[in-house]
């Protein structure tokens, strides 16, 4: 397939004459797989490129390149045409380039059949969804395309990059944009994928001279990006769309387009709009840093700094230069902007053609009496007059979420006396203006450090243990879990063990260990009704007799879910793909309710009613603190929301004794969106009057990522609106099976149990599985090892619940006393024993023996 190129003068200027201006460098090695056919290439021999060295690929209008690269040299693609795929057809897999650390350079090839509709690349996905409120946790997850992640990549003009359709992550360790490249999202014009560029993670500096917007200009279509890493990067094109809201995550980005060309042409300058009007155009997170002397068009919502100006003095304009639409800057607890005064005739300035708007809420979720901080800073050596006055801010009006209060918290340079005053044009605009009083410094507060960390007031310790005194101890988890009252499960997999057959290895350790059980997978949906109205309880039924025989608490799991549901229902679980309408699907819903919650009434005790109803992004949030966002279902995209209410409603009906759940994942952790989109949806329920009666996290999590101080403030705020939470779906991975992960694990076991015992409104802690080698992942993360030893996540577990239990015990001289007047039987450690079969008790008072 790959065709060798000797070079010769002669190939070199005809190569490169057709790319303009481009370095005129000779490749060591050409790797030529462009074809004059409109049909795909497959390309996928391995690429080395050497340090020192410059390789060139020339691609085909139409290609699948799935090559691997290496090496830390130059790599000149010379794109033939706009169907480059980097990856397989569709996108479906992305090549491993992680070890290119070198420099790309992308460049147009026109040699190719026909005209092509851009000179490019379109990234590859692997079937990943990538989520833009999460970036960090996407990108640790594998979410991304990284092919470039660890490179630097350079657009040269007449070149562009586009990504398929989806929710889709593009990392670019370093990236540059030469004036006449073209940043797109999807490359076809549709309004639902949406691209996200993950770029700066080389922490190097970098010009965004381009295009950076959607195809054919459709705003609807969503292009975001995420500036990560300690670089600058300077955005200079004017004509931008970032849609899909550019995030700051850390170093800066500086928006120094013309914005006096952009107000005299009405170009939409750097950042344009977002794709729909109420959103938020750019993100400055705590870490970032907003500036230059361009202009921002987009609604912009500040948790870090805006520094305006490139390096020196400057203004940053907030304005809508294509219509007369007011651009909106919202400030936070953290904000802080920095304004700099170089002399009695410079200085810094903010303009904002709209409101200034105070959200008293951080970045983390949390409500703060913090205001919004203007430091002022005096270049060093400059030298004012008394009377010298500086308008560092303007705006049109001030506003405040829910109206709450405010004022900004002014810091002053430590030499001088200053003041301010607002001013009010005959326009009605408002100039922030500060001026020197007196040329003694002030004794008051100068400025200084400003705190962008608010106070935490989640803190919270779990305690400690120790492995090898723990398994001095060895009587069974669910001695403790009855003891103290609190229900510790697990998901049984029916599959794999004897569940009739109480002697059943598997079986009968969870008959000893356990207290609680929940099904697997047998009363799903597909499980249940296989064919419509047709229902099937075998594997159910099984659990629930195992439970009863064995005296266990029963979780039911689940009723309305997008996953695990029949084909005849829908084809992919979102699509209503059988165009059913929502009378059609509330009925099919109420039927298969009524039917499970009905089978197993008083047998199950409490039902997962609706599973996973979030979407993973919920941004909304960080604008409307009462949003939610669902994601798509068959249900919610045939019936809308309000099948959850219906949901809880009939199963209620069904049983009015079962405790009905609203379970979700990476809803864990106070201070991510998805938390406070779950507490908010549960409030919206429990305040219209459903039925729900509390909300289940997964706790599908990792060793080494929980923090159970957060879990635990979680948790417990749920009892401010009378709601349980419990922990439904426990497991936490590990990376390898060393001494060390496994006690990262175990630690981390006994920090929920530890938090899941101390929240009263829990009741209940399901661990997802019995034994890694059953486990639904691949990480290890159960108690239990594939030849069911205790792995120290056991003991972990055990340690947590033999302290709690030890702290409430009362003890036999207690019980002589309480034990007289009441009928119950107890054991000599004075715990309450329901059935006393063989052994002796305390009875009235007193020991008795029961043969
Ligand atoms: C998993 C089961 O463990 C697997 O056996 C099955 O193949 C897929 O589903 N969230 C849930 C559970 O609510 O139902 C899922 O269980 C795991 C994620």
């Amino acid at each position: 397939m790959e065709i060798r190129h000797i070079f010769t003068l002669s190939f070199i200027l005809l190569g490169f004459a057709a790319i303009g201006n481009a370095q005129e460098i000779a490749a060591d090695k050409t790797y030529n797989f462009c074809k004059n056919t409109g049909d795909y290439v497959d390309y996928n021999t391995a690429i080395s490129v050497p340090a020192g060295k410059v390789i060139d690929v020339i691609t085909s209008r139409y290609s699948y390149w799935t090559s691997t690269v290496s090496g830390t040299g130059t790599l000149n693609i010379r794109s033939g045409g706009e169907r480059c795929y980097l990856g397989s057809a569709k996108g479906a897999t992305f090549p491993t380039w992680t070890s290119f650390k070198g420099d790309a350079h992308l460049y147009p090839y026109k040699n190719v059949v026909s005209s092509a509709g851009f000179y490019g690349l379109i990234w590859g996905h692997g079937g990943k969804t990538f989520n833009p409120e999460e970036p960090e946790k996407s990108i640790s997850e594998g979410k991304v395309n990284n092919c470039f992640a660890a490179s630097s990549l350079t657009m040269h003009n007449g070149t562009a990059l586009a990504s398929e359709s989806g929710n889709r992550g593009i990392r670019i360790g370093h990236l540059e944009m030469e004036e006449g490249s073209r940043l797109y999202s999807y490359f076809k014009n549709s309004n639902t994928p949406k691209s996200y560029y993950v770029i700066g993670a080389s922490n190097k500096d970098a010009t965004l001279a381009g295009r950076i917007s959607p195809m054919d200009d459709n705003l609807q279509n969503c292009l975001g990006i995420i500036k990560e890493g300690k670089g600058t990067y300077r955005i200079t094109g004017n004509t931008n769309n970032i849609s899909g809201a550019l995030r700051v995550l850390d170093g800066r980005v500086l928006f120094n387009n013309d914005y006096k060309k952009a107000l005299s042409s009405r170009l939409t300058g750097s950042t344009g709009t977002p794709y729909k009007n109420t959103d938020t155009g750019v993100f400055v997170m705590k870490n970032g840093v907003i500036g230059g002397t361009g202009s921002v068009a987009a609604v912009t919502d500040v948790y870090g700094t805006i520094e305006p100006g490139d390096d020196g003095i400057g203004t940053l304009t907030f304005r809508n230069c294509v219509s007369s639409a007011a651009t909106t800057l919202r400030v936070r607890p953290t904000t802080n902007m920095v304004l700099e005064i170089a002399s009695s005739e410079s200085a810094d300035m903010i303009d904002v053609n709209g409101m200034i708007e105070y959200y008293n809420i951080t970045q983390d979720f949390a409500t703060s009496t913090k205001m919004p901080t203007i430091n002022v800073v005096l270049r060093e050596g400059a030298s004012l007059k008394v009377g010298d006055s500086f308008s560092i801010l303007k705006y049109k009006s001030l506003g405040a979420l829910n109206n709450v209060e405010w004022n900004w918290n002014i810091k002053f340079p430590d030499t001088y006396t200053w003041e301010y005053e607002v001013q009010t044009s005959a326009s009605g605009a408002k100039e922030l203006v500060v001026k020197v009083v007196s040329l003694e410094a002030d004794n008051g507060e100068g400025g200084g450090n400003i705190d962008n960390n608010p106070d935490d007031e989640d803190s919270w310790d779990a305690g400690t243990w120790d492995l090898t005194t723990e398994k001095r101890y060895t009587a069974a988890l669910s001695t403790y879990s009855n003891y103290v009252k609190k229900n510790i499960g697990v998901a049984v997999r029916g599959w794999v063990m004897d569940i009739n057959n109480d002697y059943d290895t598997q079986t009968a350790l969870i008959a000893k260990q356990f207290n609680a059980v929940v099904a697997e997978n047998e009363m799903k949906f597909d499980a249940t009704e296989p064919s419509q109205n047709q229902f099937s309880y075998g594997g159910g039924d099984n659990l629930v007799n195992f439970a009863r025989r064995n005296n266990k608490y029963v979780r039911g799991h689940c009723l309305a879910w997008h996953s695990q549901v029949p084909g005849w229902l829908t084809s992919d679980g979102t699509k209503n793909s059988m165009n059913r309408t929502r009378t059609e699907l509330l009925s099919i819903l109420k039927n298969h309710i009524f039917n499970l919650v009905g089978r197993w009434k008083g047998k199950v005790s409490e039902w997962d009613v609706c599973n996973e109803v979030l979407d993973d992004n919920q941004t909304d949030i960080r604008t409307n603190p009462n949003a939610y966002t669902l994601r798509p279902s068959v249900w919610k995209t045939g019936i809308g929301e309000d099948y959850i209410d219906s949901a809880f409603v009939w199963a209620h009906q069904a049983d009015p004794n079962a405790i009905l759940i609203l379970n979700d994942y990476d809803v864990e952790f106070k201070g991510q969106a998805k938390t406070e989109a779950l507490y908010n949806l549960a409030r919206r329920l429990k305040n219209s009057g459903i039925p729900i009666h509390g909300v289940g996290l997964q706790c599908h999590l990792n060793a080494g990522n929980v923090d159970a101080a957060k879990l635990r403030a979680n948790m417990m705020r749920y009892a401010e609106l009378g709601l349980v939470c419990n922990i439904t779906e426990l497991d936490l991975g590990i990376s390898d099976t060393s001494e060390a992960s496994l006690q990262l694990q175990a630690n981390d076991y006994y920090a929920i149990t530890k938090v899941f015992l101390d929240v009263e409104n829990s009741n209940c802690m399901m661990i997802w599985g019995l034994r890694d080698n059953d486990s639904w992942r691949s990480s290890n993360p159960l108690l239990y090892n594939s030849s069911l030893t205790a792995k120290p996540a056991y003991w972990g577990v055990h340690a947590a619940l033999r302290q709690t239990y030890d702290e409430t015990r009362t003890g036999v001289e207690d019980i002589t006393n309480t034990g007289v007047e009441d009928n119950k039987y107890y054991d000599l450690t004075g715990r309450i024993v329901s059935s006393p079969k063989h052994g002796i008790f305390i009875h009235k008072g007193k020991k008795i023996l029961i043969k």
